[in-house]
């Protein structure tokens, strides 16, 4: 008797057997993650009612309407492609926050292989469908392009609005970074015991344009700051609640990478790119009729995470097997939540995780 080929069948049967005894394997273990793929099954729908955010904005608003009229002023947008972000580590950063803060940035833009829908880079296209008056969108593509670490806190651990600016100064003057007038923005991410002027009585974040006298030029920046410590149930919301100090609390929910600080912060990174690359000089896209104070596209839609979110509920969002939540894919098999964006074309607040 000839060996034959085994019928296909049985190369399925195998597969399948190998899958299975794989996924009981991975039930059994405490730390497999990459046993998340295989159990997309346990995975399910939430949109949990929480306690309101402990940061009362002034411009909450909730879902669509046509009461916002978000305009446009006539200033540029970050049409340049690549939108070329230049990183500044504030104090103590470990290896591990760095690494997942770059991949949620580098999966801003299209890759191939694609992270699977619903991502980040589907996400970040709702952002460029804002343009300038020539008619060019906000760039789909958003690149690392240098990196400084500030470990020294070379302008101390409480730094004011103005004093973010000098922290700049000194990277571009130590790094250094090339003037990149065109493409270049700066993003300062200040660590846990970094006290920042207006920071979590009244911000997470913010983004603003460097002055030629304290920078050398004239170049748009975001500084977005690690609650951890300070104000998780603000800044971190809803890793943390209010009343419930760091630990999350009862209701609050599990972050994605296990970090309340990070993981809060990865969302506010998101809401201050998009508001930077739509008014990089604060004439641009916003809503409002006080320029010193505009709503842009991300306070418009604070809060929100997924379809039927408003009133309280955060929106239809994806709890893990083991009870993390996420509404996006990114690179390096990474998920975040991340809040939706006001879309010009929906006139409405908008993600990829949409149902509808
Ligand atoms: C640019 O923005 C316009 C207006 O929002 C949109 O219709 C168009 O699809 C965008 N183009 C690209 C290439 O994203």
């Amino acid at each position: 008797m000839s060996l034959s080929p085994p019928p296909p069948h049985f190369f399925f049967v195998a597969a399948l057997l190998f899958v299975s005894h794989f996924a009981i394997t991975a039930d059994a273990s405490t730390s497999s993650s990459s046993s998340q793929t295989l159990n997309t099954h346990a995975e399910y729908m939430i949109n949990p009612k929480l306690p309101p955010r402990a940061l009362s904005s002034s411009n909450k608003f909730e879902g669509s309407s046509n009461l916002v009229h978000l305009r446009y002023h006539m200033g540029p947008v970050l049409s340049s492609s690549p939108i070329n972000i230049y990183l500044v580590w504030y104090g103590l950063w470990s290896r591990s926050h760095k690494l997942l803060i770059k991949d949620f940035i580098l999966s801003l833009s299209p890759s191939t292989p694609a992270a699977p829908s619903p991502s980040v880079s589907e996400w970040w296209r709702t952002v460029s469908l804002y343009t300038d008056q020539t008619g060019a969108n906000v760039s789909r593509t958003v690149l690392i392009a240098g990196e400084y670490c500030d470990l020294k806190y070379s302008h101390g651990t409480q730094l004011t609005r103005l004093s973010i600016q000098q922290v700049i100064a000194t990277a571009v003057k130590s790094a250094p970074f090339p003037v990149d007038h065109r493409n270049g923005v700066y993003l300062v991410l200040t660590a846990q015991d970094v006290v920042v002027q207006d920071f979590c009585r009244a911000v997470c974040g913010f983004h603003y344009f460097t002055f030629p006298s304290m920078v050398g030029s004239t170049i748009p920046y975001a500084w977005i700051g690690n609650s951890a410590k300070q104000c998780p149930e603000v800044c971190a919301y809803p890793f943390a609640l209010p009343g419930y100090m760091a630990g999350g609390g009862p209701g609050a929910l599990r972050p994605p990478n296990k970090n309340i600080g990070v993981d809060g912060m990865i969302s506010v990174i998101g809401h201050e790119l998009a508001e930077l690359s739509s008014n990089p000089l604060v004439n641009a896209w916003y809503a409002g009729e006080d320029p010193t104070a505009p709503t842009e596209i991300g306070d418009l839609c604070e809060g929100l995470y997924g379809t039927g979110g408003g009133g309280g509920y955060i929106g239809q969002v994806t709890r893990d097997r083991v009870g993390r939540t996420f509404n996006l894919n990114g690179r390096n098999g990474r998920r975040f939540l991340v809040q939706w964006i006001w879309s010009p074309a929906l006139q409405a607040c908008a993600g990829p995780n949409a149902l509808d």
